[in-house]
């Protein structure tokens, strides 16, 4: 009895004729990135990293219960942000001062906000990218793996790039890397 009156319940929240439920986003997404994105993404990162220090180089990663489970606390944070980022009505900036703006190439508040809803399609597209990296991290996490968390970061990375060379700085000047040293030009 009760369960059918969960089941009733569920169809009339899925009705077609409900309104949908009111988010209110409050934090633009540049405060999203500044205050959810980057800092989980920069826990993950660092995680599993080496450091040179005064007594040589350290390497770091998670060992105890306690410290894989801090990290999986980012990884969650990161999946679930790139929810976040798909509410509607969440303003690119409320200052329209972003970070970088002085870089030849770099979008305005207003360009990147036209260009977000003129395919949010694309841009859940890369959320989810974004949303499929960190779970890589969370699986990751759950397997105490720590060479495997390596990876997933690389792949987060990857998807923070991918959405910001759509959205942020599509026109900015690729950086100009070195020519390759010869031994590494010879490679395929
Ligand atoms: C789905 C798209 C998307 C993904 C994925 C994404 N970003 Fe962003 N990010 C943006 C957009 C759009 C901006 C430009 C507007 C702005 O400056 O806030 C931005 C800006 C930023 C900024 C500058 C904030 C400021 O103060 O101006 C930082 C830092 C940042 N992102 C970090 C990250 C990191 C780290 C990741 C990956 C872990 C990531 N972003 C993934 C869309 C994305």
């Amino acid at each position: 009895m009760k369960l059918r009156y969960l089941s009733l319940l569920l169809l009339a929240a899925c009705s077609p004729g409900e309104p949908p439920v009111p988010f209110r986003p409050d934090a633009s997404i540049q405060e999203v990135m500044a205050s959810v994105v980057d800092p989980a993404a920069d826990a993950l990162w660092e995680a599993v990293s080496s450091e040179t220090t005064a007594n040589g180089i350290v390497e770091h990663q998670p060992r105890t219960d306690a410290e894989w489970l801090a990290v999986r606390h980012h990884a969650v944070t990161l999946a679930e942000a790139a929810n976040l980022l798909l509410i509607e009505g969440r303003v690119v900036s409320h200052t329209n001062k972003l970070e970088d703006a002085h870089v030849p190439g770099i979008l305005s508040a207003p360009e990147v906000q036209k260009k977000i809803e003129a395919d949010r399609q694309l841009f859940a597209e890369r959320a989810h990218d974004l949303q499929l990296a960190a779970r890589e991290a969370l699986a990751a996490i759950d397997a105490k793996q720590p060479q495997r968390l390596l990876v997933a970061g690389e792949r987060i990375d990857a998807a923070c790039e991918r959405c910001h060379l759509t959205y942020w700085y599509p026109n900015a000047e690729q950086p100009k890397w070195p020519a390759p040293l010869k031994h590494a030009a010879a490679k395929p």
